[in-house]
């Protein structure tokens, strides 16, 4: 299907509506991150876990973050309640329904064991419990998931061997390695042979960097992890040359705009940096990171940044949703099959 390049058929509030209805990869969200505050306090209570704060609405009203630091504070206190195998599949499955219904039709979920390991829960027990649900997700909603184990970079690299080494028996159900956490004070340098040990396992790699901190941290992601998507992202447009590397390479980088408003890395949506990132030519991605931290999933991010930015257009919406398929890491069929799907959505008229 050859599509109008500019889609002048689609008037703006069919725009919005296309952004909710058409489909779409998921590449950034952290599965602890989707932990709705009902859920901490269902799996408090059955798990006879104490939390800091007295309520739900005590614990929403924690949701007023600063920085990246104050947000993972709260986000560390809220995993807590996570004990079983159950606890980790109902907790996926959530979110598994939830990403369905934003018309996701693949997901690619970071975890974070040594968030549990620390606590005395085996790595097993986290990744059987994800990969339940996800098995559950690709058979009744069709919904394609493939899981992604990062490590804390406010942690040693020694830790963060000694998870990979705990996680290889389960090497079949995780496709890749992330690196989150805290990143000022904790470069990707830090990181160099754990990542070139989960090179030679054959896994994918992919790093936060440029969230809050500098470009040089996306470069030594690039250069001494050899990471082959950057999460976040957004400082490169502080180094010309880097911008020009990442679209000549066409390096992805997966874009979270409501977590960056809440963690003041912009002051507002309408100031967020990704009409320029576009212009840029860059291969960016719309996501989620933390849904139930954030006000809001993927659609969510979708909506609420084409409202406050009127200059992007359904060019714009076209491109982002195709290079979530472009930059999965999945074979070129799935990606062929859901880009007709996404095409044959951008050519249809309004009803
Ligand atoms: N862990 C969960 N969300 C994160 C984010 N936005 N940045 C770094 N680490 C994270
Ligand atoms: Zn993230």
């Amino acid at each position: 299907m050859t599509l109008p390049i500019d889609f002048p058929h689609i008037s703006r509030p069919h725009l919005l509506h296309l952004l909710r209805a058409a489909p779409k990869a998921e590449l950034h969200i952290h599965i602890e991150g989707s932990l709705e505050p009902e859920l901490i306090f269902e799996l408090a209570r059955r798990n006879g876990v104490a939390l800091p704060y007295a309520s739900v609405d005590a614990l929403r009203k924690a949701y007023a973050f600063t920085n990246l630091q104050s947000f993972l504070d709260v986000y560390y206190a809220g995993a807590s309640v996570l004990i079983t195998e159950d606890d980790f599949d109902a907790m996926a499955w959530a979110y598994f329904r939830r990403a369905a219904h934003d018309n996701v039709v693949h997901a690619e979920v970071f975890f974070d064991p040594q968030t549990h390991t620390a606590r005395g829960i085996d790595v097993g027990v986290v990744i059987r419990g994800l990969d339940r649900a996800a098995r559950r997700a690709e058979a009744e909603l069709g919904l394609s998931v493939r899981l992604i184990l990062c490590f804390l970079r406010h942690l040693s690299e020694s830790d963060a061997l000694a998870t990979l080494e705990a996680a290889l028996p389960y090497r079949d159900k995780f496709i890749g390695v992330g690196l989150d956490s805290s990143e000022m004070g904790h470069p990707p340098e830090k990181f160099e042979r754990v990542f070139a040990r989960a090179r030679e396992a054959g896994l994918r790699l992919v790093a936060h960097a440029g969230e809050e901190g500098p470009p040089a941290y996306i470069r030594s992601a690039l250069d001494v992890l050899h990471v082959e998507r950057i999460d976040h992202g957004v400082r490169c447009l502080e180094d010309p040359a880097l911008v020009a590397r990442l679209a000549s390479e066409r390096v992805p980088l997966t874009v979270c705009p409501l977590s960056n408003v809440k963690l003041c890395v912009f002051d507002g949506l309408d100031q967020h940096n990704i009409p320029a990132l576009l212009a840029a030519d860059l291969c960016v991605t719309i996501n989620s990171d933390d849904p139930a931290y954030f006000g809001g999933y993927v659609n969510d991010n979708f909506v609420q940044l084409f409202e406050s930015l009127p200059q992007l257009t359904a060019r714009d919406a076209y491109v982002l949703m195709r290079n979530s398929f472009d930059a999965a890491f999945v074979d070129d069929e799935d990606k062929a099959l859901w880009t007709e799907e996404l095409d044959s959505v951008f050519a249809a008229n309004e009803p």
